[in-house]
């Protein structure tokens, strides 16, 4: 257990302290009260692609478990709720006909957080794409951009009264370079000129969603998009031009366009050989520099970047599974190391400095942005354990460990000037992790997958007193 002064860190009264959730990994019903198939119910069906040809079909059973869920996220005193909403619930082929009923859930949903005093968190698109989008073509295909937008607008003016904070995309790397790249994720192309198109299509429908909601919004919200920044070290000799071209890819292809209205020149001459960007259009880059009030972090752990030299096999440790195609275009003289460990069960390395590291540095890239922890959490192997008189535990110390690390490290970032609003632990509760099945458990809360029994961890205590005193808990 770490031995600092963190107790004595205290988070102001305005930051939100919350966990988050995505719909695809937690509600299950997949094909109730009109939901339409998305890419994940595709792939996930499709045999060889996930582990154990686990699929989202039941996932935690959020969808008829909302009330039950909704008290667990009160016990724990959360001032925020970071959820998705399935847009294949709302538009079951992605565009056209809305289904009343799976607004309703989300209807449900926000009104069961204000009932609590929880301030509700939307994330228009947490990776599932209606499988009828992907059949015309998907993020490859502008058109996708356009009907993005139109579910904006209907969500928008369904939930636009109530919604405190409001997230266009989730993570759009994943779901240009591993949909589309590597093959890791819905909808498992492996095509690097798709996945750059990909990128584009992601980023104008960002914008176009964000002009949507604002003409929605009869309260006062913010509006934010969560990206995975990669924290990179460069090792060897060229050290610096490996991280460049990888953060060129990783990060700057959306902060770049969505912050500052461009496409970083470097990125479009690293990937001349695959691409020639002509599905840029004009008008596009003013349509995808939209204000924001937040930029969504969401850090896991860092990334070491090599040139390769073509004398040994390239390493390609890059904390994705390997479906045969590669998540960056342009980019095959890079290679990725293992990194030191500790590490958590996904494999990946532990490393809170990495977090405030971040913090430091998009503070000072883009001039004092406000920030939000949009996701930070860690897998381990937990045991459930039940007592003679029936009490249930999950003693997950190594979590705990690393909520503390990186919520301090967190915290130094505030203290040093960064403007950063809160921290979402991922993920309340356990879920399908997307291409590793159920075989890694990130929540603080324990389901049982079997009776779909919920347990809260220590780390959900732990969590929960953090919340409950704004205080970092010893
Ligand atoms: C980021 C993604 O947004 C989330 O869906 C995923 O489960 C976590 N990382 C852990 O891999």
């Amino acid at each position: 257990m770490p031995n600092d002064s963190a107790q004595q860190h205290a988070f102001p009264a305005h930051f939100l302290l919350g966990a988050a959730t995505a719909a695809y990994q937690i509600e299950g019903a997949a094909d109730e009260d009109g939901r339409g198939p998305s890419i994940w119910d595709t792939y996930s069906h499709t045999p060889g692609r996930t582990w154990n040809g686990d699929t989202g079909d039941v996932a935690a059973d959020h969808y008829h478990r909302l009330d039950e869920d909704l008290d667990l996220m009160a016990s724990l005193d959360l001032d925020a709720y970071r959820f998705s909403i399935a847009w294949p619930r709302v538009l079951p082929t992605g565009t056209g006909q809305v289904n009343p009923k799976g607004l309703d859930f989300y209807d449900r949903l926000v009104d069961g957080l204000l009932e609590r005093g929880i301030t509700p968190v939307a994330t228009l698109y947490h990776w599932d794409l209606p499988q009828a989008l992907e059949d015309t073509g998907g993020w490859t295909n502008r058109d996708t951009a356009h009907a993005f937008a139109d579910y904006a607008r209907v969500v928008g003016e369904a939930l636009g009264d109530r919604v405190g904070i409001w997230t266009t995309l989730n993570e759009p790397w994943c779901s240009a370079y591993l949909g589309y790249g590597s093959g890791a994720h819905a909808p498992g192309r492996t095509d690097g000129a798709a996945a750059l198109t990909a990128v584009h299509h992601l980023n104008l429908a960002h914008g176009l969603a964000i002009q949507q909601l604002r003409a929605t919004a009869t309260n006062d919200p913010q509006y934010s998009v969560t990206l995975n920044f990669h924290v990179l070290r460069g090792e060897g000799d060229g050290a610096d031009e490996a991280v460049r071209r990888i953060d060129a890819l990783a990060n700057r292809s959306f902060t770049e366009p969505m912050l500052r209205g461009h496409y970083p020149p470097d990125l479009i001459e690293d990937t001349a050989g695959v691409t020639d960007w002509a599905f840029v259009k004009d008008g596009d880059l003013a349509r995808i520099h939209q204000p924001l009030d937040l930029l969504g972090v969401n850090y896991y752990a860092t990334t070491t970047v090599r040139l390769w030299d073509g004398t040994t096999p390239r390493q390609n440790n890059d904390g994705h599974k390997d479906m045969g195609g590669s998540p960056w275009p342009g980019s095959p003289q890079v290679e990725f190391l293992a990194q030191d460990g500790p590490h958590t069960a996904m494999g990946w390395n532990i490393d809170p400095d990495g977090l405030e590291e971040l913090l430091l540095d998009l503070h000072t890239r883009f001039h004092g942005r406000p920030l939000v922890i949009t996701e930070n959490g860690a897998a381990f192997d937990d045991h459930l354990s039940v007592g003679a008189d029936g009490t249930r535990a999950v003693h997950d110390p190594r979590r705990v460990d690393y909520l503390h690390r990186h919520l301090t490290a967190a915290h130094r970032a505030l203290a040093a000037g960064v403007d950063l609003r809160g921290y979402f632990v991922w993920s309340l509760m356990d879920n399908f992790e997307w291409g590793y099945g159920y075989s890694k458990r990130f929540g603080i809360v324990h389901i049982d997958y079997d009776t779909q029994r919920r347990t809260p961890k220590d780390s959900a205590r732990w969590f929960g007193a953090l919340a409950a005193t704004r205080r970092i808990p010893p």
